[in-house]
């Protein structure tokens, strides 16, 4: 009987890979849910389209860190890599569940970690026992993440002064900015993301900072600043724009001007997975996004 497969991926690939994405992290977080926690739904149709637009993007800009494994006709797992100068980030990375435990995902990370050829490298992880083992066994540091959720007493929301609305003359001094604090620009991630997302920040001089909203929730998607005092500016923009219940995270130990800032708002304070870094200290003022880190 044939054997399931690694292969680089194309970008007719990812609507499957959308589909095993949303199998594999539903069942993932079913299993690290505490009983505390509200029970996980399925991903929407929407959240999907735009999964599959961020992934055709990154298989696009560059395909070589972009694998899947399959099985027959079937697309079992996935690891989306990207190279950007000499920093290397991991965008999402899964086995199907039926599929876990048989070596795929060893497979699909050496194919990845071949591409980032040693570079320093950044991306944020699941508690799920095997992607762990496997990150810390290839040479990453795992920080232990935090995350806010709540809806924002807007009784606690400051006067911000000092913000604008950036654009993309802002890119050049910001991916500056990430180099300080991450090693390396976003460049093109930030073209992609500015088309998508509102983009707020902070010109001055000494303060320089920026962060990305999600137009339709207010959730912050990336922030990266200067200074503790020019961060915690930003995060108050972004849950003044929030609505209805909100989600702060990528929270890491050195960020802890983050949690003070949501514990002002009013919002609860929890766990969730890690920052998993090698070649990098801890990014700071600095909360990763999900998918660009
Ligand atoms: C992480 C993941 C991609 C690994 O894929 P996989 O095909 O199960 O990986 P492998 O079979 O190569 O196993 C990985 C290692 O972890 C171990 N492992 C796998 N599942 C495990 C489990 N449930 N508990 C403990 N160890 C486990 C394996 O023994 C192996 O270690 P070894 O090679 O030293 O023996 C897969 O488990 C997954 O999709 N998990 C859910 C989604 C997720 O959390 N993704 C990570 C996003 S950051």
């Amino acid at each position: 009987m044939p054997q399931p497969w690694v292969r680089p991926m194309r970008v007719e690939d990812v609507p499957a890979a959308e589909r095993a994405s949303a199998v594999t992290f539903l069942e993932g977080d079913r299993l690290s849910r505490r009983v505390s926690e509200p029970e996980v739904r399925p991903r929407s149709a929407a959240v999907g389209g735009q999964w599959i637009d961020r992934m055709s993007y990154l298989v696009e800009t560059d395909p070589g860190g972009c694998w899947v494994a399959v099985d027959g006709e079937d697309l079992v797992g996935f690891a989306i890599s990207q190279n950007r100068g000499r920093f290397w980030y991991l965008a999402t990375y899964g086995v199907l569940p039926g599929q876990q435990g048989r070596g795929l995902g060893r497979r699909l990370m050496d194919a990845v970690l071949a591409h980032a050829d040693g570079r320093p490298g950044l991306f944020s992880s699941t508690v799920h026992p095997g992607a762990t083992r496997r990150y810390r066994l290839a040479g990453f540091l795992l920080y232990p993440q935090m995350r806010m959720v709540g809806t924002v007493d807007r009784s606690t929301l400051p006067a911000v002064p000092g913000l604008s609305e950036g654009d993309g003359n802002d890119i050049g001094w910001m991916d500056r900015l990430d180099e300080s604090r991450r090693g390396a620009g976003h460049g093109p991630d930030h073209e992609y993301m500015l088309r998508r997302l509102r983009l707020v920040v902070s010109r001055r001089s000494g303060r320089l900072g920026y962060v990305y909203l999600d137009e339709e929730t207010g959730q912050p998607k990336l922030l990266a600043a200067q200074d503790p005092r020019t961060a915690s500016a930003l995060l108050w923009e972004a849950l003044a724009a929030s609505r209805g219940p909100t989600l702060v995270n990528c929270i890491t130990t050195a960020n802890h001007w983050a949690v003070d800032v949501g514990l002002a708002a009013r919002l609860d304070l929890g766990q969730e997975g890690y920052l998993a870094l090698r070649g990098l200290p801890e990014p700071a003022p600095y909360l990763a996004s999900g998918h660009f880190l």
